[in-house]
């Protein structure tokens, strides 16, 4: 994952295809020295390989499931056509011994993922997922680009999975003490002094918030889930919920120097947050830095004013099951079925936490902006796919829903909510087609 990131400068190649085979099967896989689990895997590996293509290309992935269930692919971040959403309501889920290909263009550059999108609180636990990273021209210059794919485990002593499905678990989702940078336990990451890199982070785990520290120390961020930001902003911890990415430019380091990168407490109201490491830094010789990042970096047009009146309310809710322990609900309704928005016609949606917890929340296949949480401008402007709403809080997002009609979905991004309820359907429509989206039968949304 190193040197071919270093010069990619301007690409003027014509757009191609990027063609991959995933095989999605059960294999060893060894998180630390002498400790192997059970993992479900691409290839044999976690994360599975990391896709890399050019604004553009089309991307064409040929899938075979080698597992004992069902599975299909989700395309996190990716502007793609409905039908290869990789939910169940777009495709056949793709049986043991099936294949399947996903065919797609990447039209952003930014820093995506993969990952099952069926029994997703096991299947993703146990490894299936991977990144997707999209370059174009306008990228920074820096001397190294890493990707951070954090995650977490839940093993026992012996090193197999612990019992999925707790009612603890259930209810806030399943975190485990092993914590996981590229499918390895606590790694060393060694950077040259002097050198400033681009780190694409993504945050795979079930539920767990990663408030991301490096040694304390001030490091910028320069992208969100939609791609670069228009000016880089100096920061000391970023926050990336489930289903997150940031990406973020470090250094220089001095020589010699050692540094944590940690999740420091954040408080998501479901227990007592600690510090808690993913990774050390080592700091080696001194080495001439080329890195280059530009004051301005890109321009984003706000879509909206951040005072926009709303045109539709989701509402994330819970409420104890005698059945499950926690229902988790959107409107007031498990698995719920959203109006259908028009192709062309600006949404302003209130995204409403009416819970004590917070929740991650994930709109599929469109970028949106936040226009405010809980009445306040957030600090910069920025493209995402995933915004986390607040206990009690309120967060207004604007996006464009553009002519890819189809059935799309929005979530929280805990996996255990979205399988406990919390996620919705809904219709992208032509104007003049709204019939034909309303007479359609939602089959098997539940997943
Ligand atoms: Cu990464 Cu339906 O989500
Ligand atoms: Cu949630």
């Amino acid at each position: 994952m190193r040197s071919a990131y270093l010069h990619h400068e301007t690409p003027t190649k014509p757009s191609s295809e990027v063609i991959i085979d995933l095989e999605a099967r059960p294999s060893n896989w060894e998180v630390a020295p002498g400790r192997t689990v059970a993992a479900w895997t691409y290839n044999g590996q976690v994360p599975g390989p990391t896709i890399e293509a050019e604004v553009g290309d089309t991307v064409v992935v040929r899938l075979t499931n080698s597992l004992d269930e069902p599975t299909t692919i989700h395309w996190h971040g990716i502007r793609l056509p409905a039908a290869m959403d990789g939910t169940q309501v777009v495709q056949p889920l793709v049986q043991p011994g099936e294949m399947f290909e996903y065919r797609f263009t990447v039209p952003d550059a930014g820093t995506f993922w993969y990952h099952s999108h069926h029994n997703e609180t096991v299947q993703m636990e146990r490894g299936l997922y991977g990144a997707l990273v999209v370059r174009d021209a306008g990228e920074v210059k820096v001397d190294r680009e890493r990707l951070l794919m954090l995650d977490d485990m839940k093993l026992r002593r012996n090193g197999d999975f612990a019992k999925f499905g707790s009612w603890i678990e259930e209810h806030t989702g399943r975190e485990g003490d092993v914590r996981l940078v590229n499918g390895k336990s606590e790694p060393t990451l060694d950077v040259a002094a002097g050198q400033v890199e681009r780190w694409r982070v993504i945050n795979a785990s079930s539920a767990r918030y990663v408030l991301l520290s490096i040694g304390g120390q001030e490091f910028f961020i320069v992208g969100t889930g939609g791609g670069l930001i228009e000016e880089r902003v100096p920061v000391r911890e970023v926050l990336l919920v489930p289903g997150d990415r940031a990406d973020i430019v470090v250094g220089p380091f001095v020589e010699g120097a050692e540094l944590f990168v940690n999740a420091m407490p954040y408080n998501r109201h479901t227990g007592k947050p600690k510090v808690e490491r993913f990774a050390t830094v080592r700091v080696g010789a001194r080495r001439e830095s080329v890195a280059v990042i530009p004051d301005r970096m890109r321009s984003i047009e706000p879509l909206a004013a951040p005072d926009a009146t709303p045109n539709r309310v989701v509402t994330m809710s819970e409420r104890l099951s005698l059945r499950r322990g926690t229902d988790f609900m959107i409107n007031g309704e498990m698995h719920h079925n959203d109006k259908p928005v028009m192709v062309g016609e600006l949404q302003i949606w209130d995204v409403v936490n009416a819970s004590h917890m917070d929740h991650p929340f994930h709109l599929h296949g469109f970028f949106f902006q936040v226009l405010n949480v809980n009445g306040v401008a957030p600090a910069y402007r920025a493209w995402q796919d995933t915004v986390n709403v607040p206990p009690k809080g309120r967060v207004r997002i604007a996006w464009m829903p553009d002519d890819r009609p189809g059935f799309w979905m929005y979530h929280c991004h805990i996996l255990e909510h979205h399988a406990g309820g919390m996620m919705a359907n809904f219709a992208v429509v032509r104007p003049g087609e709204e019939l034909m989206a309303n007479g359609m039968t939602a089959h098997s949304w539940h997943a």
